[in-house]
This record gives structure tokens, C-alpha cells and sequence, in this order.
């Protein structure tokens, strides 16, 4: 199982790192927006900091465009994964860094039609947004059974990479299912952590400890 930070905020990204929950990043124009930096700065400061992937997603919509943007970004640094928005030119584009040895993740998969496309394509990791389905009254980890099932079936080696995750049974539902890859914001790294149990538990600890003689 693999973790990573779907964040472009260096302390929230060093915070999980602290606890051995940064095998990776994911980042797009969202969350770099957040940032107040450009786009490059942005990604080179994570880089800085991380070994693992970092995923860097284009702009661009068309196949030339996407795939020159890629191979700018892919310049930055080795552990940079081209982040595509799924769609046909990002397909095509996809084939072609396939060809070039250089790692993708198509992203924004909302079906397990456009998971296959993306893996046959020679996607190296495939981003199903499990949040954004459950906004509209679809349950979001039914698409990663569906896309979990099928990459099994035929032994494809593209990685699920769970986005879009909001909660903590998120994860857990997922990791259940099997998924390879989880990108967490740190919000909900920290929502991981809780338990009120827990929190009673020490309380009680705490109070008897004080009855020592
Ligand atoms: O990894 C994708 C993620 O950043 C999108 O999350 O909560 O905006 O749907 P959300």
C-alpha cells in the first residue's frame, strides 16, 4: 500500500512525511493555485523534498501540446509522473509518453470505460475521483471495485490511485478493495489519527495515574 499527499502545501506535505505517510504526491492546478506560486516553483519545491513520485498535471488539451507540456515538466525532475486530464487528445498523448519510457496518470476517471482506455493507452496510474461521485449520489468506491476487478481480470499493471478522498472510510472501503494507491489530503491524514475512544482512554489513563502512590 502506498500513500501520498494530494497537496502542493510544503508544510502539509512535510507533516505527513514526519510520519512516514509521503510515498508520493499528487498535485493539480487547484491545489497549486492555493499556493500563491507558479506552477514550475511549485512543483520544483516539492521536488525538493520528496523521493517519491510527484505528479505534475498539464494544461494543455490537445495531443502536441500535452505532450511537449509533459516533457518540460518530466525535465524538472526524475521522480515527475505527467498528470493528463482524461479525454481523447490526453489519450493519444498518453500512448506517445508510453512509447518515450516517461510515467503518466490519467486523471479525473469518473467511469471504469475511460480506466480501460487509459490502461490500454499505457497509463501508468489511473486517478478515479471517489469524492466527486459521491457528490452526485453515486457511490465513488464502486468504481474502484469495477476498475479493481477488471485490472485483476487481465493482469494490467496500471496503478489505481484513489483521489479525491474526503473521509477516512474512503480509504479503508478502498484499501479493503484492494487499490494500490491512496493520495490523502492532510486533512483527512489527520481525521485517521482520531478516535474517541482513544482520546477517552488516555483521559482515563491519565486520571488514575494521578491515584499513584
Ligand atoms: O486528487 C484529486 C483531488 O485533489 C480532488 O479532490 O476534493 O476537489 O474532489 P476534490
Amino acid at each position: 500500500m502506498k500513500i501520498y499527499v494530494d497537496s502542493a502545501d510544503i508544510s502539509e506535505i512535510e507533516a505527513a512525511k514526519a510520519l512516514g505517510l509521503c510515498d508520493g504526491v499528487t498535485t493539480n492546478p487547484t491545489l497549486i493555485a492555493k499556493t500563491g506560486k507558479s506552477m514550475l516553483q511549485a512543483i520544483k519545491d516539492i521536488c525538493a523534498i520528496v523521493e517519491g513520485p510527484v505528479h505534475a498535471e498539464v494544461l494543455s488539451l490537445e495531443e502536441e501540446g500535452i505532450f511537449k507540456e509533459g516533457l518540460e515538466l518530466s525535465k524538472i525532475s526524475n521522480n515527475i509522473v505527467v498528470k493528463i486530464p482524461m479525454c481523447h487528445e490526453g489519450l493519444k498523448a498518453t500512448k506517445r509518453f508510453y512509447d518515450e519510457g516517461i510515467d503518466t496518470n490519467l486523471t479525473l476517471i469518473f467511469s471504469a470505460s475511460q480506466a480501460i482506455l487509459a490502461a490500454k493507452a499505457g497509463a501508468t496510474n489511473v486517478c478515479p475521483f471517489v469524492g466527486r461521485l459521491d457528490d452526485i449520489s453515486e457511490t465513488g468506491t464502486n468504481l474502484i471495485e469495477d476498475i479493481v476487478t477488471i485490472y485483476d481480470n487481465y493482469e494490467i499493471e496500471t496503478k489505481i490511485v484513489v483521489a479525491s478522498i474526503r473521509s477516512p472510510l474512503h480509504v479503508v472501503d478502498s484499501a479493503l478493495l484492494g487499490a494500490d494507491v491512496f493520495t490523502i489530503p492532510g486533512k483527512v491524514l489527520t481525521q485517521m489519527e482520531k478516535h474517541p475512544l482513544t482520546d477517552m482512554g488516555i483521559a482515563k489513563f491519565l486520571e488514575d495515574a494521578k491515584k499513584f502512590t
